[in-house]
């Protein structure tokens, strides 16, 4: 059985309304003293963001359990959080210095940069709060945290790949630098959303090892593509500023191996990914949808 594109984007919207609620409570209303700082956690995390962090620990724990465990949109919510803070922060004028993002003003061209900082560091905190009190076993959700935080730190983690992002504008890039990057600032939060999802669905040492497999590649694969998005679709369409990779002289896939390569690159990677699931038959269908629409995908 393959799923067809809709059926992917009905998975797709399912788990984006499931995490959007779970975040709805999650979230301090814009009411809430310090108003300010909630107004702008909420206008990035509600921007419109695809969901596909969430979605693929979803998936991921389908295909562990056989169906989605109760409770892991707290999971997706939490995912999408840190990956919101991460988007923040890289808009920052300090670093990609961005004024659009999903298809809005940034954090910080909406609420001034002091808040912009704030709220990306004050999403990080709830995120680990919510993942505190996930509806998992305590071991699980210990184990859980401790992969997610590794996953957004410095040492191959979402924080060290923006340091070597940064570190690495107007150099030649050779491939081992773009990979290390890709690895660590994309890839490292797509893989640890899938194995974190299979943990929340009962997975074991086995398990973790074949979606830890399966997520590194798709994770590559996924910043692969977002590189070339840049340099071929518009604005409008990305909901981001197209053409900012060449315009600052990135280290990007497309620069070392250009444009059709890198989407063979892409389209391979995911091939590769799926033989991490062989094992889980129809059940991983879900999970290998997700991939191939990560590969497809136009924004
Ligand atoms: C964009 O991620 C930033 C990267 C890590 C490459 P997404 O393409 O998932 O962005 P949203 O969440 O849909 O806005
Ligand atoms: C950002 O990579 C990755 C993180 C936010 C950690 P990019 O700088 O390429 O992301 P976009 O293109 O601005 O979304
Ligand atoms: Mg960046
Ligand atoms: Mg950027
Ligand atoms: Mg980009």
């Amino acid at each position: 059985m393959t799923l067809m594109l809709a059926d992917v984007k009905s998975l797709i919207h399912e788990g984006a309304e499931l995490t959007d609620r779970a975040l709805e409570e999650l979230l301090p209303s814009v009411t809430t003293v310090p108003a300010s700082i909630h107004g702008a956690m909420r206008h990035s995390t509600f921007a419109g963001g695809k969901r596909l962090r969430p979605v693929l620990a979803m998936q991921a724990a389908v295909t562990i359990a056989g169906s989605l465990p109760k409770g892991i949109e707290r999971l997706g919510a939490a995912l999408e959080m840190l990956h919101t803070y991460s988007l923040i922060h890289d808009d920052l004028p300090a670093l990609d210095n961005d004024d659009l993002r999903r298809g809005k003003p940034t954090c910080h061209v909406a609420f001034g940069e002091a808040i912009a900082i704030l709220a990306g560091d004050a999403l990080q905190t709830r995120a680990f709060e919510a993942l505190a009190g996930l509806a998992c076993p305590p071991a699980a959700t210990v184990q859980i945290i401790g992969l997610i935080a590794n996953a957004v730190g410095t040492v191959d983690g979402m924080i060290g790949g923006q340091v070597l992002d940064l570190e690495s504008e107007h150099v030649k890039p050779t491939a081992e630098l773009v990979e290390a990057i890709h690895r660590a600032k994309t890839g490292a939060l797509i893989r640890v959303a899938v194995v974190a999802g299979g943990v929340f669905g009962g997975a074991t040492a086995e398990d973790v090892t074949r979606l830890d497999h399966f997520g590194r590649k798709a994770g590559l694969a996924f910043q692969i593509v977002d590189d070339v998005l840049d340099m071929t679709v518009d604005s409008a369409q990305l909901g981001k500023t197209a053409g900012k990779d060449l315009a600052t002289e990135k280290a990007t896939w497309p620069a070392v191996f250009g444009i059709e390569q890198s989407q063979r690159d892409a389209t391979r990677l995911i091939d590769e990914a799926f033989a991490a699931l062989a094992p889980y038959g129809s059940r991983a269908e879900g999970l290998k949808a997700l991939a191939r629409y990560l590969v497809e995908r136009k924004n």
